[in-house]
């Protein structure tokens, strides 16, 4: 039997490691009042910079994502932190270093290379995203920062801390069907569907979300829902999306965000955001 997590345990400080686009850091506060108070096992499986896992810290946690170099980057902090932090003490912040970094071939380097290379970049790179082209290749200019803090000892510990107690995995969001179980909470944070034809921003990985994911997202959630377990997704607050989650009138609170994604002003701008709660009839 698994027990029930209780947030007034002392837990060690952990804060996300990596900016990340859709990043919920600083939509915690808004999103906090509609954590589930209670829940056994937790499960995120649209990870990217895990801001809510980093909030709840549970005791049992099943983490994953589909994008294999951030999946590795979190294996790595679990179960290599002191080779990580020794090889990111060897990066420099230097644009011509930084090409150097970008241009390698992720297949030729360690699993302690590749995380190192992914944390050098996030916060080396402009504006501080992951984004990388259709042939899988990182592709964000140097961002030209003063000083980039890519080591960052007290952090990676922390997260190294908490990361113990969690399964991670890489992959497709549905796994998340093989391990939750009734009393267990589910966060889904998809990239987001578009609010607009132009604003679309599915460039986490190579392969983008479509419509037809959102709705094989919908049905994962019905599932989920159906077997007891306590799921909350986000989304852009679009008429799609409230008709996927119709059958939750209830659950659909709207939350309003001003998220800087994008670097183009015009782009900006506050996106309707929306959480579903299937807990809340
Ligand atoms: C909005 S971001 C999650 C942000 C995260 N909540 C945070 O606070 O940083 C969406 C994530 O979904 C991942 N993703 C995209 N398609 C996926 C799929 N089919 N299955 C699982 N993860 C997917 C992306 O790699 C990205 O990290």
């Amino acid at each position: 039997m698994r027990t029930g997590v209780n947030r007034e345990d002392p837990a060690p400080r952990a804060q996300p490691v990596i900016k990340w686009a859709g990043g919920k850091r600083q939509l915690i506060d808004r999103y906090r009042e509609f954590f589930p108070a209670r829940f056994n096992a937790y499960h995120e499986p649209f990870l990217g910079g895990g801001a809510v896992f980093f909030h709840l810290i549970p005791p049992v946690s099943f983490l994953s994502d589909s994008n294999e170099e951030l999946i590795n980057m979190y294996l790595v902090i679990q179960n290599k932190v002191d080779q990580l932090i020794e090889d990111l003490s060897r990066h420099k912040n230097d644009r011509d270093y930084y090409y150097q970094i970008r241009s390698l071939d992720v297949r030729t380097l360690t699993d302690v290379q590749r995380a190192s290379r992914l944390i050098y970049l996030n916060k080396t790179c402009y504006n501080g995203l992951y984004r990388v082209n259709r042939r899988g290749e990182f592709n964000v200019p140097f961002g030209k920062y003063k000083r980039p803090r890519f080591l960052d000892v007290d952090s990676l510990l922390a997260a190294n801390r908490v990361l113990q107690r969690a399964v991670l995995m890489a992959g497709d969001f549905e796994m998340v069907l093989e391990n939750a179980r009734p009393g267990d909470f589910v966060y889904l944070d998809p990239p987001y569907y578009p609010v607009s034809r132009t604003s679309g921003f599915t460039d986490f990985t190579d392969r983008s979300f479509s419509a037809k994911d959102h709705e094989r997202l919908s049905r994962t959630f019905d599932e989920l829902a159906g077997r007891g377990c306590l799921v909350m997704l986000s989304n852009s607050d679009t008429p799609f999306v409230r008709e996927l989650y119709a059958g939750y009138r209830r659950g659909i609170i709207s939350l309003t965000a001003n998220r800087p994604i994008n670097s183009r002003a015009d782009k900006r701008g506050p996106v309707g955001e929306l959480i579903v709660c299937s807990w809340i009839k």
